[in-house]
C-alpha cells in the first residue's frame, strides 16, 4: 500500500580525526594556502586512519544517524550506499556496512554511484521505495575515501578533497506534503572525462602498466568541472523549485555540495539569496564527495539551523557529471 510521505527521522556524520592543513600540503608539494584558500575556500581536510576503510566511516555516520532516530540498526529494511570509494570492486560495500553495522538480512542493501550528487540520489531512490509502502525503514548513507583514489603529487587535484561520511534515516509518514517532497536527477555523459579514474574498470584493466602512469588515480579539467558545476546546479536548483511552485525566497536553508567556495557563492548569486542561508563548511572538510550534502546537513541540523515546518534545499554536482536537487519539508 502506498504511503504519502518519506520523512526524515535522524541525521548522523563522521570524519577521521586526522586533519591535513593547507600549511603541511604546502610541506610535500608546490602549493601555498594562500593558493588554496584563494581558490577553493579550502583550510584543512579530513583523512582517514591507514586501515580505516570507507565501510567503517559510513558505520559511525550510521549509528549516530539511528541514535539520533531513537532507532536500531534491526529496524532498517533498506540500506542505501552512494558512494565511488567502495571497500573493493565487488562485493557492494552496502552489504560489508550491513555486516558491521547489524542490519537484518532481509534488507535490501545496495551501492550507487553518482559521485558527489550521490547522496541526493540515494535520498531519491529511498524515498520512492518509502513511499510505495514496501519498505518501512531506510538507511542512506553517502560515504567517500578520496584519499584512496588522489594522486599526492598531483596539486591539480590532492588539495581539494578529503574523507568522510554522512547518513540519514528515512521513514514513511501519513502526512501529506512533508519529508522529501521532490527531487530532480541528472546527468551529462557526454562530460566523462572531465573527471574518471580512467583505468581500473573494465574498459582499461588494472594492469602494471596503467598503475605505472598513474591511471588508477582521479584525473579532473578542474576549469570545465567548475563551469559546468555552477550551471548544473544552478539549473537544477530552479528546477526543483519551479516543480513544486516555490519562490527561491522560500528556501530557509540551501545544503549544497562542497566542492568550492566559489562555485557556492556563484549559485547564491544566480539564485539571488545571501550566503548566509547556505550551509558552508568546504573550509575545513574539504570536497568528500558523496559525504559532502548529508555532512553539511547533519551539521546545519544538530548546529539548531533546522527548524520545524522550514524548506531545506539540497543540490549537488559531481562526476558523470552528474546533478540533483531534492526538497525537504522538515
Ligand atoms: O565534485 C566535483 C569535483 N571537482 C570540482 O569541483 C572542481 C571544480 N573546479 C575548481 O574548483 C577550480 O577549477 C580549481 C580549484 C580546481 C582550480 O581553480 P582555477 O581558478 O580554475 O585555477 P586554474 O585551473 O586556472 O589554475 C590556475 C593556475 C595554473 O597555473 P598556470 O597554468 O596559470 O601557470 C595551475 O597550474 O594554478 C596552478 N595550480 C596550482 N597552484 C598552486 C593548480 N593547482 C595548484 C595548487 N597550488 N594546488
Amino acid at each position: 500500500m502506498a504511503i504519502r510521505s518519506s520523512i526524515i527521522l535522524g541525521t548522523g556524520s563522521y570524519a577521521p580525526e586526522r586533519i591535513l592543513t593547507n600549511e603541511e600540503l604546502s610541506q610535500k608539494i608546490e602549493t601555498s594556502d594562500e593558493w588554496i584558500r584563494s581558490r577553493s575556500g579550502i583550510r584543512e581536510r579530513h583523512i582517514a586512519a591507514p586501515g580505516e576503510a570507507t565501510s567503517d566511516m559510513a558505520v559511525q555516520a550510521g549509528r549516530r544517524a539511528l541514535a539520533d532516530a531513537g532507532l536500531t540498526p534491526e529496524d532498517i529494511d533498506l540500506l542505501v550506499v552512494a558512494t565511488v570509494t567502495p571497500d573493493m570492486t565487488l562485493p557492494a560495500c552496502a552489504c560489508i556496512i550491513q555486516h558491521k553495522l547489524g542490519v537484518p538480512t532481509h534488507a535490501a542493501c545496495f551501492d550507487l554511484n553518482a559521485a558527489c550528487s550521490g547522496f541526493i540520489y540515494g535520498l531519491d531512490t529511498a524515498s520512492a521505495m518509502i513511499q510505495s509502502g514496501r519498505y518501512k525503514k531506510a538507511l542512506v548513507i553517502g560515504v567517500d575515501k578520496l584519499s584512496a583514489i588522489v594522486d599526492w603529487n598531483d596539486r591539480n587535484t590532492c588539495v581539494l578533497f578529503g574523507d568522510g561520511a554522512g547518513a540519514v534515516v528515512l521513514g514513511g509518514s501519513d502526512q501529506p506534503d512533508t519529508g522529501v517532497l521532490g527531487a530532480k536527477l541528472g546527468a551529462y555523459g557526454d562530460s566523462v572525462n572531465l573527471l574518471c579514474v580512467p583505468a581500473g574498470g573494465s574498459s582499461n584493466p588494472a594492469t602494471a602498466e596503467a598503475i605505472a602512469a598513474g591511471d588508477l588515480f582521479m584525473k579532473m579539467k578542474g576549469k570545465e568541472v567548475f563551469k559546468l558545476a555552477v550551471r548544473a546546479m544552478d539549473e537544477a536548483a530552479r528546477d526543483i523549485l519551479e516543480q513544486h511552485g516555490f519562490h527561491s525566497d522560500q528556501i530557509a536553508l540551501v545544503i549544497p555540495h562542497q566542492a568550492n567556495l566559489r562555485i557556492i557563492d556563484a549559485v547564491a548569486s544566480y539564485l539571488k539569496l545571501p550566503m548566509d542561508r547556505f550551509v558552508v563548511n568546504v573550509d575545513r572538510y574539504g570536497n568528500t564527495s558523496a559525504a559532502s550534502v548529508p555532512l553539511a546537513l547533519d551539521e546545519a541540523r544538530k548546529a539548531g539551523r533546522i527548524k520545524p515546518g522550514d524548506i531545506t534545499l539540497l543540490v549537488a554536482f559531481g562526476a558523470g557529471l552528474t546533478y540533483g536537487s531534492a526538497l525537504i519539508r522538515w
